[in-house]
């Protein structure tokens, strides 16, 4: 199974700056990403086309969006479709990042929307869930892992392929903090993580890809990587210079 090393761009960047990020972690990693390795850019809608063609002939890279809306086509205003996302060179999305969920407000059952509408699109799902620190504190790691992986992968098609389904595992308190969670709780999370795509998915489960996300830097990615169940990373403000990100890529 190849590490997936995501980036997550959020809002920022012009495409000015996509391109030349981009450009620089390309000439960064070219020739040096390793055979089980893979990376993957999340952009901004605006600089997709733009960071797709500096990715573009460069073996184990590729292009995701941070979201789409779960339509083919439509009276959707603002919103865009696996359709428009593939024509401008993406094949994987995210969808239900925690800022989504608590900035935007979208439910659980959306985010499952979007990942089920994705994957029969041929997109290939990072589905992004993870606890607050409240509920942290109140006990309930396993209770929230539990209830979005149960509502994100609820209308999986039966026939998908396992590498194009990702879960990345990022608690909310870990996240843009510098407050990276500890390689216990990490653990613990993800073996969890594994024991329901197993029970959700007996045949397939394994294949799964699980990342960590939340304050991932260029020191503690080797670290992360190397943990139980733990299968790449998805990383924000890391992933903002092509230098870091570049180091994290071949970390
Ligand atoms: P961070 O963000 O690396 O800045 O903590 C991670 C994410 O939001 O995916």
């Amino acid at each position: 199974m190849k590490k997936l090393m995501a980036a997550n761009w959020k809002m920022y960047k012009t495409r000015a700056e996509a391109k030349a990020t981009a450009e620089e972690l390309v000439s960064r990693i070219k020739g040096k990403l390793p055979e089980d390795r893979e990376v993957v850019i999340a952009a901004p809608y605006t600089a997709l086309a733009t960071v797709g063609a500096v990715l573009e002939g460069n073996a184990g890279c590729s292009l995701s969006a941070e979201n789409l809306y779960p339509a083919e086509q439509g009276a959707f205003t603002g919103e865009i479709s696996p359709a428009m996302l593939k024509d401008v060179g993406c094949t994987y999305a995210l969808a239900g990042h925690s800022e989504r969920r608590s900035i935007i407000g979208e439910t659980d059952e959306l985010v499952g929307e979007k990942v089920a509408f994705g994957l029969a699109n041929g997109l290939s799902m990072i589905l992004c869930i993870g606890e607050t620190i409240d509920e942290r504190k109140a006990g309930e790691v396993q209770k929230v892992i539990d209830r979005q992986l149960e509502a994100g992968l609820k209308d999986v098609p039966a026939d998908f392929v396992p590498e194009t389904v990702v879960v990345a595992y990022e608690p909310v308190w870990a996240i843009g903090t510098g407050e990276v969670a500890g390689e216990d709780e990490i653990v613990e999370a993800h073996g969890f993580v594994r024991k329901k795509l197993e029970n959700i998915f007996p045949e397939k489960a394994s294949e799964i890809r699980i990342l960590y996300g939340g304050s991932v830097k260029p020191g503690n990615c080797a670290q992360i990587i190397a943990l139980d169940n733990v299968d790449g990373v998805l990383v924000g403000g890391a992933s903002l210079e092509g230098e870091s990100f570049s180091q994290i890529a071949l970390a």
